[in-house]
């Protein structure tokens, strides 16, 4: 039997292909993060949530769905609460950044921190900074928010853990302290109802 040959296809020309080196270029900005001045340098690709992470390692600010939906990485940005997943790094230039880290005050925790260990209101604890920093723009603005302002106030935050209950409660806990009032925990809080 005669095998007939196969016609192959003229080769393809080569192409070349040219691998450009992704420069190292990194820009420095100066801001005052937690009431101190700073100079960062970070590749300007970056947001506020990489730079104040990987380039400042406050580790505090944690990282979520980077979309904008779980508000976890929440800080205050002159004194509000943005997403720092969804602000770019550049944008910071020469302005406030709070983060959870600056909430204690030498070594005294805020009063939201002691209300929030108190009632149990943090039990992974991965959504606490946001809610902490969150509920302080709150207070600041509004020293004695409703139970409704506080839900309003932290609906872009979400929680896995507690339910919310215990984070309101204790949101109102440090508002009543933060006020001078001698306030205390209900006993249904701590201990739940009978
Ligand atoms: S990481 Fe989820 S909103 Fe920023
Ligand atoms: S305490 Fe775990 S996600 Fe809120």
């Amino acid at each position: 039997m005669r095998v007939r040959a196969r016609k192959l296809a003229p080769a393809l020309p080569l192409i070349k292909i040219t691998v450009i080196p992704m420069h190292d270029s990194k820009t420095t900005i100066a801001l005052e993060v937690n009431e101190e001045p700073v100079e960062v340098a970070f590749a300007p690709h970056k947001t506020l949530l990489e730079v104040l992470r990987e380039d400042l390692g406050l580790t505090g600010t944690k990282h979520g769905c980077e979309l904008g939906e779980c508000g976890t990485c929440t800080v205050l940005l002159d004194g509000t609460p943005v997403l720092s997943c969804l602000v770019l790094g550049l944008a910071c230039a020469g302005r406030r950044v709070k983060t959870v880290e600056g909430m204690a005050d030498r070594g005294t925790l805020h009063p939201l921190q002691e209300a929030f260990a108190e009632l149990g209101a943090a039990q992974c604890g991965y959504c606490t900074p946001a809610f902490l920093l969150a509920s302080e723009a709150l207070l600041a603005a509004n020293a004695s928010p409703s139970r409704d302002v506080i839900k309003d106030a932290l609906a872009g935050n979400l929680c896995r853990c507690t339910g919310y209950i215990k984070i309101y409660e204790a949101v109102e806990l440090a508002a009543a302290r933060m006020r001078g009032e001698d306030a205390s925990p209900a006993a249904e809080s701590l201990y739940g109802y009978e």
